[in-house]
């Protein structure tokens, strides 16, 4: 676990915009239960998700770098910004437009974010935090002032639509931030970031085929290993308990207890999980911002989509503390603290 949270430095960051876009179609659990053997109810019960997002495929307004291209202008509007403003962009995604060239790239040409560096991360669900993390630590140590960071997923793509106890979790979606330099005795700030990885977990939930390993051949398109995999049951457990333990982490490596924090924003994949987390925190759902219900399970977008909500609906406010902390493929683990 790597713990940022080091005073010494002059500068901090801060999050100055935020941004979010969804594709046009729904998806709802009753349409879902007429592709496989679910229903509304069962999903509802044990997922907490009615609906959910689905790009359309071949669509170039709801590729993953669209997406990530409208949530990133209304960032950038938000924090009083230019393209040409960017210093770096780090897009997190595990449903990239093309393996190469990165969706990084793709972004930055629709942006016309010329004077920008731009590469993809993937750390699955994670990686909108591991980007924030990274975008903290560039801007501490001086090297950049205004980063971009996206957490953007089309995983409709990439989920076995036969696979019940899979395609009824997941959505597309695009959430971005710009992460901006600002002085460390500023209160508003990134307080910490605690990340972690697992690698050992691998065969928990993952895409067999389609890198270097196994590419993809008729053989691995008739088993069906270039779609998602998932040890549900295995995942839920794991799941519940790393986000309670990285939450706490966070809480108290800055000397808080979990009454100080104002909003907790959980990776949102599934509600049972989070109802579970805050049980073992002790922590109310009413300070919990939620928004699996609409969308689903969004990977990478879900923390940033939430966030972006909650700001412009005034939920979020200046001064108060907010909590970000996922979980996902790798396994991929991280919580991030930060006062508004
Ligand atoms: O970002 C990380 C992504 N992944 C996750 O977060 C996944 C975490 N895991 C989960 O969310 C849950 O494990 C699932 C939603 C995937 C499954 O829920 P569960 O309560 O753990 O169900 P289960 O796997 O224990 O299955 C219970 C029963 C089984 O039937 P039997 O063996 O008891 O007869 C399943 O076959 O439910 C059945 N089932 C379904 N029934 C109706 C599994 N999926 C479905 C379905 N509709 N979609």
């Amino acid at each position: 676990m790597t713990p940022s949270n080091s005073p010494t430095t002059l500068f901090a960051s801060r999050i100055s915009g935020t941004g979010s876009a969804f594709p046009e179609g729904r998806l709802t659990n009753q349409e879902l239960a007429v592709r496989v053997d679910t229903s509304d109810e069962w999903i509802r019960e044990r997922t907490g998700i009615s609906e959910r997002r689905i790009a359309k495929p071949g669509d170039p307004n709801e590729f993953n770098s669209s997406l990530g291209y409208r949530a990133a202008l209304k960032a950038l509007e938000m924090a009083g910004k230019r393209p040409e403003d960017i210093d770096q962009i780090l897009y997190a995604t595990c449903s990239p437009d093309t393996l190469v060239p990165s969706t990084a790239c793709w972004l930055q040409a629709k942006l016309g974010a010329k004077r920008a560096w731009a590469v993809d991360i993937n750390a699955a669900c994670s990686g909108f935090l591991y980007g924030l993390s990274m975008a903290d630590t560039f801007v501490r140590a001086g090297q950049s002032k205004t980063i971009l960071v996206v957490g953007a997923e089309v995983l409709s793509s990439f989920v076995n639509w036969e696979d019940r106890t899979s395609c009824i979790l997941f959505g597309d979606a695009a959430g971005a931030a710009i992460v901006e330099r600002t002085s460390s005795d500023s209160p508003q700030r990134i307080l910490s970031s605690h990340l972690h990885s697992d690698g050992t977990l691998t065969d928990l939930l993952g895409m067999p085929a389609g890198g270097s390993r196994s590419p993809v051949t008729a053989d691995t398109i008739a088993l069906k290993q270039n779609f998602l995999q998932m040890k549900g049951r295995e995942v839920f457990k794991v799941a519940v308990k790393t986000l309670a333990d990285f939450a706490q982490t966070a809480i108290e490596t800055n000397g808080f207890k979990a009454e100080d924090i104002d909003w907790f924003i959980p990776h949102q994949a599934n509600l049972r999980i989070i109802e579970a987390v805050a049980n073992r925190l002790d922590f109310p759902m009413e300070k919990v911002l939620l928004n699996v219900e609409r969308y689903g399970n969004t990977s990478a977008a879900t923390v940033p989509t939430m966030l972006d909500e909650a700001v412009r609906d005034g939920r979020i406010k200046p001064g108060h503390l907010v909590l970000l902390d996922v979980f996902g493929a790798g396994l991929t683990y991280g919580s991030i603290l930060m006062r508004w």
